[in-house]
């Protein structure tokens, strides 16, 4: 369990789970830790060019500046979170990061990236789900993010998970996709559960 608190603010603990894929392939949903930011660097320098742009808005590399924002300088309510896959050898892989930043008003700013190999298999769902989990159980007011209005995966994923997205009016080629907090808690009781394959368990 992963737990981080400065002089104000004290985090919402994050418990490791065991997610199951269709193929009985075994994952594991954890946060972020420091020893993580090499692996961080390697799951950055892999997603193809689209990914890549559609996550962090450039075609080229990454900053390490972007990179170590991962893991370390984060306030305590903020969520860095990684799925991993282990390797036969032992070796563990990232294969999706998603992660929230707490702004001034309460709100967390979240974004979401899976490994292009394992996209389409319900993990971007699920990872933004868990996100709203942590958010709601830290009391906080509301989710955004801003996605290109381009990516019509990311977008019919927010809606489907309650967020509503609208064209950011400054910049056409942007969407801000916002969430209030206390209306999910009231949806959530009246949803279906996630359709996806992935379970915890
Ligand atoms: C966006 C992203 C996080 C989604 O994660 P994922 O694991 O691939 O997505 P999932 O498998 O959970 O969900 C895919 C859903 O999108 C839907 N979808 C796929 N392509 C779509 C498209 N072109 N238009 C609309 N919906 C689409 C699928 O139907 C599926 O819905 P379903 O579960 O009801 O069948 C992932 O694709 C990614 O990392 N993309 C690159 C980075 C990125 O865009 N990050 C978001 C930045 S804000």
């Amino acid at each position: 369990m992963s737990r981080v608190e400065d002089d104000n603010q004290v985090a919402t603990p994050i418990s490791e789970e065991n997610w199951t894929g269709r193929s009985g392939v075994r994952l594991t949903l954890r946060a972020a830790r420091g020893a993580d930011q090499a692996g961080l660097r390697m799951f950055v320098d892999s997603l193809s060019r689209e990914s890549r742009y559609f996550r962090f808005l450039t075609g080229g590399r990454v900053t390490d500046e972007i990179v170590q924002g991962f893991v370390s300088h984060r306030k305590a309510r903020d969520v860095a979170l990684v799925v991993t896959y282990r390797e036969a050898d032992g070796a563990e892989t990232i294969v999706a990061n998603a992660e929230y930043v707490v702004n001034e008003e309460d709100v967390a700013e979240l974004a979401v990236v899976v490994a292009d190999a394992w996209q389409g298999q319900g993990l971007g769902r699920r990872l933004i789900q868990r996100l709203q989990q942590l958010a709601g159980s830290g009391q906080l007011r509301g989710m955004r993010g801003d996605v290109l209005s381009e990516n019509r995966r990311m977008l019919a994923i927010m809606r489907d998970c309650g967020f509503s997205a609208r064209r950011n009016p400054e910049d056409s080629f942007l969407h801000e996709v916002s969430l209030t907090l206390a209306e999910a808690r009231a949806s959530a009781r009246e949803h279906r559960m996630p359709r996806d394959w992935f379970a915890a368990h």
